[in-house]
């Protein structure tokens, strides 16, 4: 690909590009098309060694449409993993936040590709701040619904998309049936990438959320639009602010999710292997 990333002209054909990048996915992994899509947040890094043998890994900035990181030093990769029951499984380690300022049809790109790679199962993980004490750090949260505070959306014009079973109680049940003590939430997506405050945290619970986080909403929606099946499973790595009282930091969340990666890794690995 060139320097100059296509999604950046104003009126991009972002179904196009998406159809361009799986191409490009095709070409550098020799996997022709893939079943499921992983995003990899937070804490879930563990996971991919563990979902079955490695056939490629290729940088992602290789691939049409998909941003230069924005800090330097870390290129997120793409990887294409056959699970032990020959499932083809794309595993997407690199991840464009809202919070970065771009459009939102660059941060749901990854999906779109992911849907023209032909995977028709989005799996979407994050690290989350939990609005239930009970849910302390290291509580993996299968995600029930969403509620999306961004104000935006990945869709434009008068293409008006259901959303009512947006997480899908098949793929949940099938989580649930790796491990039947994985409790369901509502995910409530604000732009950040400032932390909320502890109002907004108090309205996020009274509008019916139990996890706050900044970035799966925007790409759920994306998937359905792509008519993806979604799952959703977020890592609690922090109490969320006024949840906790002491202040939260970026740092706190990364040991969060080191910390729990022994365990959530294997779990996400079982889960996809029993789709
Ligand atoms: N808020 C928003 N996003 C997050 C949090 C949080 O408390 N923790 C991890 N990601």
């Amino acid at each position: 690909m060139s320097n100059e990333n296509p999604l950046g002209a104003p009126d991009a054909d972002v179904i196009a590009i998406a159809a361009d990048a799986a191409a490009d996915i095709a070409r550098l992994t020799g996997v022709e098309r893939h079943d499921i899509a992983v995003t990899l947040g937070s804490g879930w890094g563990k996971a991919a060694d563990l979902i079955g043998e490695t056939v490629a890994e290729i940088p992602a900035t290789e691939v049409t449409g998909f941003s230069r990181p924005a800090a330097e030093g870390h290129v997120g990769t793409l990887r294409s993993i056959v699970t032990p029951r020959g499932k083809r499984v794309l595993v997407i380690g690199a991840r464009t936040h809202y919070y970065e300022g771009k459009a939102v049809r660059f941060v749901v790109h990854s999906v779109r590709a992911a849907a023209a790679t032909g995977a028709k199962i989005m799996v979407l993980t994050n690290g989350a701040g939990s609005i239930r004490p009970a849910w302390g750090p290291g509580t993996p949260v299968l995600i029930s619904d969403h509620i999306n505070l961004t104000g935006s959306s990945p869709a434009q014009g008068a293409k008006f998309i259901d959303l009512t079973d947006l997480y899908s109680r098949r793929l949940r049940d099938i989580a649930q049936s790796i491990d039947p003590s994985l409790p369901e939430g509502v995910y409530v997506q604000f732009p950040g990438p400032h932390y909320e405050t502890p109002a907004e945290v108090r309205y996020a619970k009274i509008i019916g959320g139990d996890l706050v986080g900044m970035s799966t909403a925007l790409e759920a929606i994306a998937a359905r639009q792509s008519g993806l099946e979604v799952l959703g499973i977020s890592l609690a790595t922090n109490l969320a602010a006024g949840v906790k009282t002491t202040p939260l930091s970026h740092q706190e969340v990364l040991e969060a999710g080191r910390a729990a990666e022994s365990v959530i890794g294997p779990l996400l690995a079982r889960i996809i292997g029993a789709m």
